[in-house]
Parts: C-alpha cells; structure tokens; sequence
C-alpha cells in the first residue's frame, strides 16, 4: 500500500485522537519501543535517525527524572510544516510527546517554540489545558500509572539552537551552542538526565503507528525511509505549500503536484541541503537518496545560481555560533570566494581550493551546522560550474 500524492495534510488527519495513546497505554513500554521499531520509522527532523533505537536507548539510560523534548524550532530556511502541523493537530503532537514518555519513563515534556511562532502558543497553552481536564496530561493519565505533563518554552529565533544539544543548552538558560557529543541527548541530556529530542512531525507519527499498527506505516514509502512524509513547497511554482507525499517521491512527481515542471533546478533540504539540477529530477527524495527534513525550494530557469549560493552563504556566515573553526572561518572563507567569482576574479585552481576547504568543513565542523553548511555551494559547483564561471572578468567587460 502507497499513500497518494496530495496537498495538506492527508493522512495525519485520518489519526483518530487518542487512539494511540490508549493503544499504547493497554501494552508494555517495550511493546510500545517495539512496535515503533517495527514501523522502521526514522526522524523527520532531518537527520534520520531510527526513532525506536532512540526511545530505546533513553528507557535503558540511567538517571531520572527523563524528558521528552519537541523540537519545534523549525529554523532551516525554506521549512514551514512543523507550524501548519501546530496550528492544525497539535493535539496529536502531545498525544505522542505523552506515548514517548511511557516508552521511556519520562515525568515532564518540554515544547521548543521557535520565536517567531509565539503567536501559536495561546492556542498550544489552550489544548494543553483541555488534554489536562481530560486527564490526557497530569496525574495517573487514563488510569495509568504514567504521570506527565508539558511546558512550553520560547526559542529566540537561532538557527543553531535547532540542532538537539544547542537546544538543551538554550532550555537550561545558557547561549546557544552546541554541545560535544557523546554523551548524547538520550544519556545527558536536559540537567543531565536522559532527554528524547524529537522533531514535531516524528511525535505525530509515533501516535498514528501506535493508533494504526506499524504495518501500516512500514506500508507507505520505500524499505530503508517508510511513512507518509510533509513538505513544505516554496519558490518558483505555481501551487507553493504543505504537501503529503510518501517517502520515495520522485523530484519530477513532487514537481507535477505543484506546477514547477519547469525548473532549472531544486534544493532539497533547505540551506544545509543539496541543489538537484533538472537533469536529476528522477531521484527519489528518501533517507537512501536526496534525504530531507521538509524543505523544498524551487528555482526557475531565470535564477543566477550563483546568487543562490551567494544567499545560503551569507545565512551560515550570520548563523554559525562561532565555536569552532572550520565552521566560523570555512563559511566566511567560501562567502569570499563567491564575491570573488561575482567579479570573474576566481581561476578554477582556486574554486577547486574552495571546493577541498567544503569538504574539509563537512568532516571537521563540531556540529551538524558547519557539517552541512557548504552542502548548497558544493551541489551548485558541481552541477552549475560552466555558469558560475563564465562571468566575464572585470577587464573584459
Ligand atoms: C543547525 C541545525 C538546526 C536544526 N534544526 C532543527 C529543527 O528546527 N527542528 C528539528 O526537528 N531538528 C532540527 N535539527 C536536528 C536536531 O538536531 C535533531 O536531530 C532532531 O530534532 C531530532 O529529531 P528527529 O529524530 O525526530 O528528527 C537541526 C540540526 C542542526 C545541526
Ligand atoms: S559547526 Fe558552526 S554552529 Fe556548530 S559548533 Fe561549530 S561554529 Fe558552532
């Protein structure tokens, strides 16, 4: 079974409110890690990681109290699901906040809003309250012998303080940085108990797997990335929004849905993502192939790609915390180079220096911001060469 390709957010409103919970609550913990496990459900945060290995992880980890951390900080450019996700369900996203917290033992969960999103939280602030009379949330849940409850906290608009232990930095009141890793989140994580950060999209699917039955999820996409999957379409196209999509989607199908068909080239995975130029537009979007987190940007055939790079660039050079070298110098150094190659002053030995120092930034960055940074600028070099190099040189012109 596939789902299809439609807009919105098709299949998460099929879940029916609770019955995940409930499901959850009549079975064991480690039934509940189980079934997770079985519906190979990997995060939707970006990065991938297999949501059942995590939760197991944080129920074997010693220290208590635990914490569930949402993470809706929904900073990487181009992203916009994870808010359409609180505005339209946000009761499923603390259904499965509180699904996490039985499977690991967890007393307290913590919502990371982004700032510019405090708009959402009277709204957030009041389904809480609802899922407390409910006794949904509180003291002996349903009967149950889990005690839990939520609290939300304001992000102040960082990029960096997405990535999960800069996050957990911010929530302890501290700068925004990253921090090193190991220990990970699961083991030290939030006043240095074990902490399940997960992403808002990756909660809504723990409460249909447990509501559906994992079979159903492992059902929808292809065999290494299952589930149905939101993306949020912007750019050059001319139905941009949320779309649901099984994971396996090709770039040419997503393309058809929106009216996109004929652009000269996508970034898939925001700006930390990978530039797809037309010629590839039959790749699958999955964690096997071009893996990303939501963010789907489409370029017409009138965009200067090297404006792209130029505009990616820049947003690094003002998010980077600055703690580490290859990421606080390397993402100033490659800025330089597109100024250079603007005027026709950069030879190819010199972009291809450019292109080593990427790479150099990819393996020794501290985090996943400096890991991804050059990510854009290198798929662009390496798909868009001929047109960022045929400027013409200042004394030509
Ligand atoms: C710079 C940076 C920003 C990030 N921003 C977000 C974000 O806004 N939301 C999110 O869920 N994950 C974000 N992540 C990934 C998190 O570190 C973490 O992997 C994720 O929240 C785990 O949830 P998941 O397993 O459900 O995907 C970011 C990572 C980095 C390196
Ligand atoms: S990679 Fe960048 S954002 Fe991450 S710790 Fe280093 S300087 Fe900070």
């Amino acid at each position: 079974m596939t789902s299809s390709i439609m807009p919105g957010l098709v299949t998460f409103k099929t879940i029916v409110p609770n019955e995940g919970l409930q499901a959850a609550l009549a079975r064991s913990r480690s039934d509940v890690i189980h079934e997770i496990s079985a519906s190979k459900l990997k995060g939707r945060g970006g990065a991938g990681f297999p949501t059942g290995v995590k939760w197991n992880l944080a129920a074997a980890a010693c220290g208590e109290p635990k914490y569930i951390v949402c993470n809706a900080d929904e900073g990487e450019p181009g992203t916009f699901k994870d808010r359409v996700i609180l505005s339209e369900i946000a009761d499923i996203v603390f259904e499965g906040m509180t699904i996490a917290a039985y499977a690991i033992g967890a007393t307290k969960g913590i919502l990371y809003l982004r700032g510019e999103y405090t708009y959402l939280r009277a709204s957030l602030e009041d389904v809480l309250r609802k899922r407390r009379e409910a006794n949904l949330l509180g003291d002996k849940i349903l009967g149950s012998d889990l005690s839990f409850d939520i609290d939300i906290h304001m992000g102040a608009g960082a990029y960096v303080c997405g990535e999960e232990t800069a996050l957990i930095e911010s929530l302890e009141g501290h700068r925004g940085e990253p921090r090193n890793r190991p220990p990970f989140p699961v083991d030290t994580g939030f006043q240095g108990k074990p902490t399940v950060v997960n992403n808002v999209e990756t909660f809504v699917c723990a409460a249909a797997i447990l509501g559906k039955g994992a079979a159903w999820f492992s059902a929808i996409g292809t065999e290494k990335s299952s589930g149905p999957k939101l993306f949020s379409v912007s750019g050059d196209c001319d139905r941009p929004g949320v779309y649901e999509f099984p994971l396996g989607v090709t770039i040419e199908q997503l393309l058809d849905v929106v009216g996109g068909n004929n652009a000269k080239a996508v970034q898939v995975g925001g700006a930390s993502g990978q530039c797809i130029p037309a010629g590839q537009f039959d790749r699958a979007i999955c964690f096997e192939d071009v893996s990303t987190g939501g963010s789907v940007i489409v370029f017409g055939p009138q965009r200067d790609m090297l404006h792209i790079a130029k505009n990616f660039m820049e947003f690094f050079v003002e998010e980077s915390c600055g703690q580490c070298t290859p990421c606080r110098e390397g993402n100033a150094k490659l800025l330089e180079g597109i100024e250079r190659l603007e005027k026709g002053q950069c030879s190819m030995a010199y972009l291809n220096e450019l292109c080593r120092l990427g790479e150099v930034m990819q393996l020794s960055s501290k985090c996943g911001l400096g890991q991804s940074s050059p990510n854009a600028f290198l798929s662009i070099v390496k798909h868009f060469r001929e047109e960022l190099m045929g400027r013409p040189h200042p004394a030509t012109r």
